[in-house]
């Protein structure tokens, strides 16, 4: 078994006493915080700056200062841990202290920095030949629901209403509209450009979306808000992440049967092709 480097608490082991703080605090009790997977690769952590912006706008979505946390400390942190793990993921989380009365919060806060690595486990089948998706109605958007805040409820309901042979589900929000996976973000190739669902769906902002979006310019790529009708006139369809990349979708399926097929097309493999290397991932 491959050993794993620590786990850094404010750049130290945890020790016992830090349950103390941890089971008063904000994090535990109501969820005040943000986390992120980053996939490392050959000792790198891929897509390392728009982690760290996202954790910044998600601390600004909780309406706490970017002060509260020290920026350039956490970014050596994660490559420090990067380098020595290699081949993985690290799970940041950033933590609101104990503090404050009830839910009104303390003037200040403490915020508590926390790297954990892991080893990931690579699905090869869903990139040779694709993923069935579930389709379900979204359990319920929490607020902020493009940050990616330690509030993740809707998610682990989700997860549940998902049959287990199914790797992923596609959701629909209250209004019917498409907003996104499970753990992933959703896009589509239909009449000669990508779409992805807007974030106004309570789709979260991820990593893979940014960087797909910014890769596809403006005429190649829309943010929409569609329904299922449409999603089934796609030629191909896929869901992403940061951490695993892109899998095509090849069916899509509710408890009345099949809903809709899709081929792995020539588009998807385009994208596989630009964004797998540098995740360490397969092409196919
Ligand atoms: C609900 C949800 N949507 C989308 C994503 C994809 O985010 P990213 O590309 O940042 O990994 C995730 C990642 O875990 C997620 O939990």
């Amino acid at each position: 078994m491959t050993s794993l480097p620590p786990m850094l608490l404010n750049g130290r082991n945890p020790a016992a006493s830090d349950l103390d703080w941890l089971l008063a605090s904000r994090a535990l009790a109501f969820g005040e915080g943000v986390f992120t997977s980053i996939r490392i690769t050959a000792g790198q952590a891929v897509f390392l700056e728009d982690h760290l912006l996202r954790l910044q706008s998600g601390l600004a979505a909780l309406l706490y200062p970017s002060e509260a946390v020290d920026w350039l400390l956490l970014e050596k942190e994660i490559k420090t841990l990067s380098h020595q793990l290699q081949e993985g993921m690290l799970k940041v989380m950033l933590l609101a202290g104990p503090g404050g009365v009830g839910y009104r919060r303390a003037k200040k806060q403490v915020w508590y920095r926390f790297i954990r690595p892991r080893l990931l486990s690579i699905n090869n089948q869903a990139y040779q030949a694709g993923i069935a998706c579930w389709w379900q109605a979204c359990p319920g958007s929490n607020p902020e629901s493009s940050s990616k805040h330690l509030n993740r409820l809707s998610q682990t309901l989700a997860s549940e209403g998902c049959p287990n042979h199914f790797a992923e589900a596609l959701q629909y929000n209250a209004d019917g509209k498409v907003s996104e996976a499970i753990a992933r973000n959703v896009f589509w190739f239909a009449n000669g450009c990508w779409h992805t669902p807007s974030l106004q769906t309570g789709a979260l902002a991820g990593v893979m979306r940014r960087q797909l979006l910014s890769h596809l310019t403006t005429n190649q790529v829309l943010q929409v808000k569609s329904d299922l009708e449409t999603l089934k006139q796609a030629e191909e369809v896929f869901v992403c992440n940061s951490l695993q990349g892109i899998w095509p979708v090849t069916s899509l399926q509710d408890a009345n049967g099949c809903l809709a097929n899709w081929p792995i097309g020539p588009q998807t493999q385009q994208l596989m092709a630009v964004f797998h290397p540098q995740l360490g991932l397969p092409l196919n």
